[in-house]
């Protein structure tokens, strides 16, 4: 599929928003610059996609039923260019709002949830229905306050006719969030076998369609306001909103891409005149990141509808805008020319797609960090799920056969069009699937979690560091607790932020789990409602339970040892 609509329908589309534009506040200047610009995006993309998407083989990679990440997210981003967001009355039918919206054209894709009341996704089949539906909305009437005149795809359906009868929510709610633990409990309590439950948990737990059609929207609204001033950027959703390892409820990490305005630049000429743009210069590229996301943060806190809780952290390692989009319900991380995490989405994404256990696993993985605090949505001392994420990796790297190879292995598949050094770092690595030989590895994946719980509680992790890039552990190059390479920028610990009590808390539940799992039957016990198998894993209740009688082995212990140092005082008195 096309990233863009033809360019025609770009025009006509453009042309439409610009009627638009000139009725309410715009000029012919800025209508002018509004088609232009929408060509512009247009053409910048589809060039930016001729010169990436052939050699990446997006057609090989679907023939085997594998699309790549780029390919993903091209499809996605078409289709929230074409959808509005709407807050819906309640009680009033899904049926009669269809009927309504329908009048602007064919609906492609519609789905309502909860979130500060109900609204609506609605994918219009073409581009054309969303600027007819922007030309039909009304200007709020503002008795008593006033309003910033910021039109958006953002809307409100307003019934002023009767409501309809019986009918409590109308609406076939889709869930944007996780089921909570008790109810997964038992979810899985009723499954069959330990891989059973994996793969259960696994369905209960990762993004739905609808929520990733959602998370690309509002990536899309954003970007309504950022092109304001950077016309050609785009706003793309990374890290586990499109990872493959994302948990519904999840943050959504987005970049604001300048790229296709400093990246593509036109050969100068050897000779005779040529243009070039007259542009500020600034200190560093950091200091140009930070006064781009200080001013798209201004934009989003006081012109953005649903954008509350604008923070600006523009002195992170890595600056950001962090807000919470009140429609979506999502926590959002607004970072700007962030090249190298795009690229560990990318691996990490490639990485779910060779092996179905790999996902499996993550999300059982993460799943019961979250459950025994060992991860928390907090910032501080904990382990990040990125870093559980690697630790997954190269658990499954470090199995024989190896389930996923290395990244070096990855690095040495890849084919000129894959070459990737930014910042000084190679972030090179294969992109075609077809290219990547797996070994014959048949474990299951109750054997793995098992491993993986007696894997990281004898890890030498005063020594060695996690390492994914060689798929072997390193000696540690400083005194962290935790140390785990950076895949792509290697002089970084993805885990500097671990301190000692959080890791030795995640060895000591490695230990426990791995013994509970063992003590557990592998099948369902019939006719037994209790939790078993990875139900009990998840029950913080049943973890401090072992921890009790641990210690209740360790005080027998220590009572036996004091016997026997009594017995052998006692011999001794007797010998003399
Ligand atoms: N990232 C990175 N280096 C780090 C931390 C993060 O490269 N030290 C990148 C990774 O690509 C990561 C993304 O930034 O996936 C987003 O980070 P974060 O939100 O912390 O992790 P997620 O993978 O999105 O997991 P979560 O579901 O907890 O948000
Ligand atoms: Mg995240």
């Amino acid at each position: 599929m096309r990233p863009f609509i033809s360019l025609t329908a770009a025009m006509a589309s453009s042309i439409a928003v610009c009627r638009l534009h000139m009725r309410g506040r715009g000029s012919l200047a800025t209508c002018l610059q509004r088609v232009d610009t929408f060509l512009l995006r247009s053409i910048g993309t589809n060039v930016a996609a001729a010169q990436t998407e052939a050699p990446r083989k997006d057609e090989a990679d679907e023939k085997d039923g594998r699309k790549s990440l780029y390919a993903v997210q091209a499809e996605r981003q078409e289709q929230a260019e074409r959808s509005v967001l709407i807050s819906c009355p309640s009680r009033t039918s899904e049926k009669k709002i269809l009927k309504y919206l329908s009048r602007h054209g064919d609906i492609k894709k519609y789905f309502s949830y909860e979130s500060y009341g109900t609204y609506a996704v609605v994918e219009f089949a073409k581009w054309e229905s969303v600027a007819s539906i922007l030309e039909g909305a009304a200007i709020p009437s503002a008795s008593h306050e006033s309003m910033v005149p910021f039109k958006s795809r953002l809307l409100s359906l307003r019934n002023l006719g009767p409501a309809d009868s019986n009918q409590q929510s109308s609406q076939q709610s889709q869930p944007q969030t996780t089921i909570p633990i008790n109810e997964l409990i038992e979810r899985l309590s009723r499954e069959e076998s330990i891989a059973q439950q994996i793969t259960s948990l696994t369905e209960a737990y990762q993004l739905t369609e609808e929520n990733s059609r959602l998370r690309f929207l509002v990536c899309s609204l954003l970007q309504d306001i950022a092109t304001a001033y950077f016309p050609e950027c785009t706003i793309r959703p990374f890290g586990s909103s499109v990872n493959g390892f994302g948990k519904l409820g999840c943050d959504l990490d987005m970049i604001l891409d300048l790229d296709s305005i400093s990246g593509r630049n036109i050969k100068m000429p050897k000779a005779g005149l040529s243009l070039e743009y007259q542009m500020k210069r600034a200190n560093s590229e950091r200091a140009v990141t930070q006064s781009i996301l200080s001013v798209i943060g201004t934009c989003v806190d006081q012109f953005g509808p649903g954008c509350v809780g604008v923070q600006k952290i523009l002195n992170a390692r890595c600056p950001l805008v962090r807000f919470a989009h009140q429609p979506s319900g999502f926590q959002c991380d607004l970072t700007a020319n962030n090249r190298v995490a795009i690229k560990s989405t990318e691996l990490l994404y490639l990485y779910g797609e060779l092996d179905p256990r790999v996902r499996s696993l993550v999300f059982t993985v993460r799943c019961w960090a979250r459950a025994h605090g060992i991860t928390s949505s907090i910032p501080g001392a904990w382990i990040t799920n990125f870093s559980l994420t690697v630790m997954v990796l190269f658990f499954l790297q470090r199995r024989s056969p190896p389930i996923i190879p290395t990244l070096d292995h990855l690095r040495d598949l890849a084919g000129p069009a894959d070459k990737s050094v930014i910042e000084g770092n190679d972030c090179t690595f294969v992109s075609d699937f077809s290219k990547i030989q797996l070994q014959s590895n048949t474990e299951t994946l109750e054997q793995l979690l098992c491993e993986f719980f007696e894997f990281y509680a004898t890890f030498a992790f005063t020594k060695m560091s996690i390492n994914i890039r060689k798929g072997k552990e390193q000696n540690k190059p400083e005194v962290t607790p935790l140390h785990i390479q950076n895949p792509f920028e290697t002089s970084l610990n993805v885990s500097k932020n671990v301190n000692a009590t959080q890791l030795d808390r995640f060895v000591a539940l490695c230990q426990e789990s791995s013994w509970l799992l063992q003590q557990s039957e592998t099948v369902s016990p019939a006719g037994r409602p209790t939790p078993w198998g990875l139900a009990t894993l998840l029950l913080p209740s049943q973890i401090a339970g072992i921890k009790s009688r641990k210690k209740r082995k360790r005080e027998a212990a220590s009572e036996r040892i004091k016997g026997l140092l009594e017995s052998l005082k006692n011999k001794n008195q007797q010998k003399s």
